[in-house]
Order: structure tokens, then C-alpha cells, then sequence
């Protein structure tokens, strides 16, 4: 193979099924109609999501697919009656499937995305959107073209405190925001890596599906350790940014209503966590946007004493948002003297059931694809200017070629 053509053969297999241009239209739902849904990739988070649905009312988790014949077994085990398969695609062809929640590694789910919606169904698609931006270009279009309701898993984005965020800066509380600080911090016990998993007994060539966990990656030999810690790898992964900081970003771009970056600059490196990672542990971003805002984001895998927080800073008064907790407010006594010190009282939503609501009223969800699109250009033009060593402008980025290692 020419380069010109192990590149396009690459590109090609990374965005999952070439040619996806028909949408057939879901069965047609009454309002008491349950709603059946689907699975692809139940490992971690996908429990986690799979416990989150059986609690929406009037949801019946039918089918769930995953190359690994443990996942399968434990899905089995905890849902009575669900149907198991290997491979996706067979779920997809199941015609009463209404939507599907997508929980693969994150070099999948393009195509797990794609194809959902080619087959007519509605989707809830984990973060980061896509792996890299090519990808998203597609996932983007595709969502527009098929009229499907997406949720990407950006679950923030149903948090009572991004209501307040919203209102008081609608309501003029905050004034101009020149800069937005945010910052996550973990640490783990010396010897052992954050992010870390084991890699169960049962985990061999026999029970996995290993080229399709591969996607279009270069073949070699079964890697069990790189299946399970595939965060860890760039050709699966997007490391730190992809895993956290999508999630403040996203939920600061909906806050001040921001548009994709203008550039991005990103320093650091694999300080604290040697243990042959490629994606670093310690990291600085620094993003650019045309609205006169420039957003950082820090992160250390040896240290959680900050934990995780955001502070939008405006002329007229200040935001600080930590997850899970009601959003505090600070007026700038100079611009707004007669302002009080606020924490915000409105209450969270389900993120699951908001995406099972917009299913039956084909509304529009708490985080469309438009926002997942956005904070994954955000990922991905960091790790882009992280692995070039150079600021990257939203043109440059969009005119690069993935790559896979
Ligand atoms: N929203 C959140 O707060 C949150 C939290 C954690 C993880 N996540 C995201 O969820 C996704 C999954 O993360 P995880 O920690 O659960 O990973 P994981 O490795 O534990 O689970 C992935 C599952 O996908 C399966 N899989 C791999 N290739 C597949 C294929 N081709 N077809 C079907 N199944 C396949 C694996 O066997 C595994 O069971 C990632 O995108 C991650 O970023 C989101």
C-alpha cells in the first residue's frame, strides 16, 4: 500500500461503515408506549449507565452487545432476559430497538454512533464524542441528516447548577468574562497508577473479539493489558482531556455560550505516572476563543487536595462551580455594589431520563451533538498541540490527519 492509501484505507476503517446514507424511521411511539433500549460496550461506565436506565420508568432494557464474553455474562446476570451479542451489528438489526447507549472505548465510537443512527434508532453516545476531529465532522453530520435524538454522556450538562450558571449571566450578575480558570486533581497511592485496572484471569483470545476491538488499528497479537487500560494508549484514547476535561469544557462553553476555540496550547507530560503510558498525567490547556475569553484547564494525576472546580471571572461578579455541589456566586463590589453573595437552588435532572423524554417528545436534549462536537474539537486541538509541541489554530487542526500513535 501507498501511504496516500494505507491512510485513506485507515481513515475509512476508523470512521466505521463507509457508506451510511438511509435513516429508516423508528416504530412510532404512543405516549404510554415503553420504551426498548439497547447496549453496545457494557465495561465500567457501561454498568454504571446500564443501572441508570432500568431506573427510568417505563424503559426495558431489551439487548446489550460487547466483544468480551465476561460483560456479557455479568449483563445477563443482572438483567433478566436480556439478549446478549458479539458483535453490534446484530442488535442494530434488532427492528425493536428504539434507542441505544453507546459505553465503548472511545477509538469506537464513531462507529458505534454512525451506524446506531443508520439504523433508525435514537442514541446516547458516551464522551468524547469521537476520537478524533475527522470523526466528529462525520458524527456531527450524520446526527443533522438522520433527524435522530442524540444525547452525548456529557451529564453535566443536566446539573442544576449550569441552570443558575445561565440565568445570572443572562440576568447580567457576571458582566464581561475575560478568563475562565478550571483545574481536576487526583491522586493515588504511590506504586499504583491512576487509571490503573487489572486484568481479569478470564480475559484471553478465546473470549474477547480482538480486531474488532481494534477498529481498523494496525493488527498484532492479543493485548489483553491494552484492551482493559486502553486510556492509556493515543490510538484508543484521548487521555485526561478526553476522560475530564470534556466535561468542564463542555459545561463552560454551554455556561457562557462559547463556540469551538480558536486555539489551543497545550504543556505537560508523563511526570508522576511511569509506567509506560502514553497520555500524560500532568497537563495545562489553554484555550482561545474569538469572544475575547481565554479558558484554562490544569490537571495532576499526584495531587487532589483543589479536587475539581471552575471559576468563571466577570467584571461584575464571579462564578465557582464544583460538581455535585450548588453553584456559588460572588459580586465584584466595584461594578456591582448593591450585589449579594448567592448559591444556586436549582435542582439536578436525570440525564438518562432526559434522553428518554426527548425520545418520546423528539425534543431536543440537555446535551445535543452540537455541544458534543464543540468540547471534542476543544479535546482534540490540545492533544494536537500537546503532541506537536506548538499552539494549534482551529484551521490547523482541522486540517490534520489522525494518528494512531
Ligand atoms: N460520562 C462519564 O462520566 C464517564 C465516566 C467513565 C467513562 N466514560 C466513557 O465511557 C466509555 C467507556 O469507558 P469504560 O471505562 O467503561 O471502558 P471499559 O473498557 O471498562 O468498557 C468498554 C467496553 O466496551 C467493550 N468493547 C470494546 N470494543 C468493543 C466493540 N468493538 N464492540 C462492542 N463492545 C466493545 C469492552 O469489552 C468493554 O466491556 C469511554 O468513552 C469513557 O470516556 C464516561
Amino acid at each position: 500500500m501507498t501511504d496516500q492509501t494505507r491512510r485513506t484505507f485507515l481513515k475509512q476503517a476508523a470512521l466505521g461503515t463507509a457508506a451510511v446514507l438511509a435513516y429508516p424511521s423508528a416504530r412510532a411511539l404512543g405516549a404510554n408506549d415503553r420504551i426498548r433500549v439497547g447496549m453496545i460496550g457494557v465495561g465500567d461506565r457501561g454498568n454504571d449507565l446500564l443501572d441508570q436506565i432500568r431506573k427510568v420508568p417505563n424503559v426495558d432494557l431489551v439487548a446489550m452487545a460487547d466483544i468480551y464474553s465476561r460483560r456479557r455474562d455479568q449483563a445477563k446476570s443482572k438483567v433478566p432476559g436480556i439478549q446478549t451479542f458479539d458483535d453490534y451489528r446484530r442488535l442494530l438489526d434488532m427492528k425493536d430497538i428504539d434507542g441505544v447507549i453507546v459505553a465503548s472505548p472511545l477509538h469506537i465510537h464513531a462507529r458505534h454512533f454512525i451506524d446506531t443512527l443508520a439504523a433508525g434508532k435514537d442514541l446516547y453516545s458516551e464522551k468524547t464524542m469521537t476520537w478524533s476531529i475527522p470523526e466528529a465532522d462525520r458524527c456531527l453530520n450524520a446526527a443533522k441528516t438522520s433527524g435522530k435524538v442524540v444525547q452525548i454522556g456529557l451529564q453535566h450538562e443536566s446539573s442544576g447548577a449550569l441552570t443558575d450558571a445561565r440565568q445570572w449571566i443572562k440576568d447580567g450578575w457576571v458582566g464581561k468574562v475575560t478568563q475562565v480558570e478550571s483545574y481536576m486533581g487526583r491522586n493515588t497511592p504511590h506504586g499504583h497508577g491512576q487509571w490503573v485496572r487489572p486484568v481479569p484471569s478470564d480475559c484471553t483470545e478465546q473470549n474477547v473479539d480482538w480486531k474488532a476491538f481494534l477498529n481498523g488499528r494496525p493488527d498484532r497479537p492479543f493485548d489483553p493489558y491494552k484492551l482493559i487500560n486502553w486510556r492509556l494508549f493515543w490510538e484508543f484514547s484521548g487521555g485526561n482531556c478526553a476522560e475530564n476535561m470534556v466535561h468542564q469544557m463542555a459545561w463552560i462553553m454551554s455556561a457562557l455560550d462559547l463556540p469551538e476555540p480558536s486555539a489551543a496550547y497545550m504543556s505537560g507530560g508523563v511526570f508522576s505516572e511511569k509506567d509506560g503510558r502514553e497520555v500524560p498525567d500532568t497537563i495545562v490547556v489553554t484555550l482561545e476563543f474569538p469572544q475575547d475569553t481565554v479558558v484554562t484547564w490544569q490537571s495532576t494525576f499526584s495531587n487532589k487536595h483543589y479536587g475539581l472546580g471552575d471559576r468563571i471571572l466577570g467584571s461584575d461578579g464571579t462564578l465557582e462551580h464544583h460538581f455535585e455541589e450548588p453553584l456559588e456566586y460572588w459580586p465584584e463590589k466595584v461594578n456591582r455594589p448593591s450585589g449579594e453573595s448567592t448559591k444556586g437552588q436549582s435542582p439536578n435532572q436525570d440525564h438518562m431520563k432526559n434522553w428518554i423524554d426527548c425520545i418520546r417528545s423528539r425534543g431536543t436534549p440537555n446535551a445535543p451533538v452540537e455541544l458534543g462536537y464543540r468540547s471534542a474539537l476543544a479535546v482534540h486541538m490540545a492533544n494536537l498541540s500537546y503532541r506537536h509541541k506548538k499552539r494549534m489554530t482551529l484551521e490547523e487542526a482541522k486540517s490534520m490527519q489522525p494518528e494512531y500513535s
